[in-house]
């Protein structure tokens, strides 16, 4: 079913793992000053500027679940199930802890050697973010960070710096995670302040033009650097479904795709769709390109197309659809009253996978590459220390069954990579009560626990999936 060379793995990001926030010579990133859930973490994903100022107790990826010190325990954990690869991120303020300095910092260098040769060592494929969402926040202080031109040459020389350190360790690249998030989730998507601008999505376009740009610098360096590096955009993916055969709603269902196609479009075709004049000048959009741009954009398109997959989402123009949403990632979507839901309100959706990789492939026509996907929801330890998250292993097999069905549509992917296969804390929330693990890590929303790592029922039923390259489910 699958082919010899499936990359199946895990997938985890420094800013929800790593901790050692002010270690190894780390600058601040945007990330480590998003307060707990307690107070309100939804709301300061939005509305940044009421809380940067603000004192709170925890603020928790600041220590996560210290995976900075832990790594050589998670990475054998992870070996012993089986992987082939590991999609985790650079943190940028790791190596530039400022982003504007010329010269790299040798210690944030030396732990990705540690980390990547530990990879290695098992016979790992690193999978490798540049930035999931860890802009340093030094950079939205001086610069008010991605809608400043100048961010395109920090972030080359920072790609340059770490794409000549790692050149035959690590293949795969991924530029941004979750590129279009930065329409949704500006601060975390783009270090933006975007309440202080006139127009937001002015401020957010014109950022996202300059990582657009950043991103093709990306690619052209990888493949000068290494013409066997493979780099992929990363989009955050769940096609939105029309809540009727409305002609209207099956319109709306068109344009939202399209605003997260956008990115992509340019990423793997090398230019803006001919959708995109009409959608900048609704929005009021005039963004202010260089000569340069356009081939630059042109010449340098992905290799593959990563995406996270969680679930569809669902768009309608009718009074009574608008009433029920749901969360659709950081992305508001209708109620699907076909689907299940999870305690967090998100829809699950397996056959939305297929769906969205049909999508995707007849769009791109390039190799997918499944970068994300799990069920986040809370588990319990058992008093014989058990955790028995059966529902996780039946939304894994689910979606696992609907990407093989995909593949036997004959859609191209690459691999499967679970989300945060290790718990970590939620990038949404900022809570650790919301796990995606195959791995329980002992820590709660307050930062209480011991950081123990403990093997959930899902490591070994995912252990056996590896091991029969996806036949035994
Ligand atoms: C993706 C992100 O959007 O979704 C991850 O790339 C994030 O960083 C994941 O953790 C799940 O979302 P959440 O909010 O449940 O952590």
């Amino acid at each position: 079913m699958f082919p010899e060379n499936f990359l199946w793995g895990a997938a985890m990001a420094a800013n929800q793992c790593e901790g050692a926030y002010r270690e190894g010579g780390r600058g601040l990133s945007c990330v480590d000053l998003l307060p707990d859930a307690a107070h309100g973490r939804w709301d300061m994903l939005y509305h940044p500027e009421k809380y940067l100022d603000t004192e709170f107790a925890y603020y928790p990826s600041r220590r996560a679940t210290d995976f900075y010190h832990r790594f050589p325990e998670d990475i054998r954990l992870l070996a012993e199930m089986g992987i082939k690869a590991f999609r985790t991120s650079i943190s940028w303020p790791r190596i530039f802890p400022q982003g504007d300095e010329t010269e790299a910092n040798e210690e944030g260098l030396a732990f990705y050697d540690r980390l990547f040769a530990e990879c290695r060592r098992y016979g790992i494929e690193p999978v490798v973010t540049l930035c999931h969402f860890d802009t340093p926040y030094a950079l939205t202080q001086k610069y008010g960070a991605w809608k400043d031109r100048r961010m395109i040459d920090f972030y080359c020389r920072y790609c340059r710096t770490v794409l000549e350190r790692y050149r035959g360790i690590v293949r795969y690249w991924i530029p941004f995670n979750e590129i279009n998030m930065i329409t949704h989730i500006p601060f975390l998507g783009g270090g933006l302040l975007v309440a202080k601008e006139e127009n937001p999505q002015q401020a957010v376009y014109q950022a996202a033009h300059h990582q657009l740009v950043a991103g093709a610098n990306a690619v052209r360096l990888a493949h000068e650097i290494d013409p066997d590096n493979r780099v992929g955009c990363m989009l955050a993916a769940g096609s939105f479904y029309p809540y009727s055969c409305r002609p209207e709603d099956v319109m709306a269902s068109i344009e939202k795709n399209h605003e997260n196609y956008l990115f992509i479009d340019v990423q793997s075709r090398g230019a803006y769709p001919s959708y995109a004049k009409r959608m900048f000048a609704e929005k009021g959009v005039r963004l202010a390109a260089e000569d340069g741009d356009e081939a630059l954009l042109r010449e340098n398109t992905v290799d593959y197309i990563a995406f996270s997959y969680y679930s569809s989402r669902l768009i309608g123009t009718s009074e009574e659809a608008l009433k029920n949403v749901a969360d659709g990632n950081a992305v508001t979507t209708l109620r699907n009253p076909y689907l299940a839901i999870t305690d967090w309100g998100r829809q699950i959706d397996p056959v939305g996978l297929r769906i969205t990789m049909n999508d995707l492939y007849d769009r791109y026509q390039k190799p997918l590459f499944v970068v994300e996907n799990g069920l986040g929801c809370e588990d319990r330890v058992e008093e014989d220390g058990s955790v028995r998250d059966d529902y996780r292993i039946d939304y894994t097999r689910q979606h696992i069954r609907q990407m093989a069905e995909a593949m036997a549509d004959g859609v191209e992917c690459m691999g499967y990579l679970p989300w945060g296969t290790i718990d970590l804390i939620s990038a949404g929330g900022g809570e650790m009560k919301k796990r995606y693990g195959f791995v329980y890590v002992d820590l709660d929303n307050e930062g209480q626990g011991t950081l123990e790592r403990r093997k959930k029922q899902s490591y070994e039923w995912y252990q056996r999936v590896i091991a029969s390259n996806g036949e035994e489910l």
